[in-house]
């Protein structure tokens, strides 16, 4: 089997490189900047709009979609015809949006399709560490609860998703416990030895930092964490065979 992976450099995609070489398998990566591609693959310099070149001859995709909007999803998923595509989506795609359209996109072209919806990644709290290394992390909505995911078991489900039969699957991709934020940030300061406190940021001075774009979004999606956390998934455990990676052994991987 012949498997592109797209993100290859990124937080999930590296793992699902190196999940696929111990296979082994056969990897070919698309990347933008050739320089910063993992070793021990066959490389393709592209751009995901436009992967035509890389898909020529795969069986298999591991495909990324990092934008904001479904605009060019079409021309994306063309080449995949046919083939099995791994898709890393969101929870959000349960409520349609532009999430749902790249899901609609993949369908449209293969019927061996899985679909890993994640909540969100462990990794997304690295924006915190210069601050968490002063004691202390200013953002908004710490009392959000989420079941941040640790990125190598989005790698394993993938994995999983190639070596075995989850065609027409959409996976919860989410982490064992949904913790607050404010959590989440002491257990960082934890694994680096720095005692770390929240520090609630008003909202107005949140969305100028997020960038409007993103901040529609998440302020919104975080208020109602509050009240309604984030779901804890069986999914993984389901499919990997072992249990999702705690939050606590991410930050401890990471930072000490
Ligand atoms: N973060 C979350 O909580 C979350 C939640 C739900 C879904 N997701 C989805 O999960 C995906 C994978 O996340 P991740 O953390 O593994 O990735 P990541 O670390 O954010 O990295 C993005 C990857 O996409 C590549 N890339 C960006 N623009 C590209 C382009 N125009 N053409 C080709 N490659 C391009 C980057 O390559 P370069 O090295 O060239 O920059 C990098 O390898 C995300 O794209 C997102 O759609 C994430």
């Amino acid at each position: 089997m012949k498997v592109l992976v797209t993100g290859a450099t990124g937080n999930t995609g590296r793992h699902v490189v190196r999940g696929l070489l111990d296979l082994p398998a056969d990897v070919r990566v698309l990347v933008r900047d050739p320089a910063k591609a993992p070793g021990g693959v066959e490389v393709v310099q592209g751009d995901i709009t436009d992967p035509a070149e890389a898909a020529e001859g795969v069986d298999a995709v591991y495909f990324v979609w990092p934008f904001y909007s479904a605009e060019g999803i079409d021309k994306a998923v063309k080449p995949f015809k046919d083939k099995k595509i791994v898709y890393v989506s969101s929870v959000a795609a349960e409520d349609g949006g532009f999430w749902g359209e790249v899901e609609e996109s993949v369908k449209a072209v293969t019927h061996d399709w899985t679909f890993l919806r994640i909540t969100g990644l462990a990794t997304n709290t690295l924006g915190w560490v210069p601050q968490a290394k002063t004691g202390k992390v200013r953002a908004p909505y710490g009392q959000a609860k989420r079941s941040l995911v640790h990125e190598k078991d989005v790698a394993d489900m993938a994995v999983k998703a190639f070596t075995e039969n989850h065609g027409k699957q959409i996976y919860l991709v989410t982490g064992p416990e949904a913790l607050s934020q404010a959590r989440q940030a002491e257990i960082i300061g934890q694994a680096m030895r720095t005692p770390v406190r929240w520090e609630e940021q008003p909202l107005d001075e949140a969305a100028a930092q997020l960038g409007e774009e993103f901040a529609k979004s998440a302020l919104p999606y975080w208020a109602s964490l509050v009240d309604d956390p984030e779901p804890v998934s069986p999914d993984v455990a389901k499919v990997t065979g072992h249990p999702a990676r705690p939050f606590d052994d991410w930050a401890r991987e990471r930072f000490s």
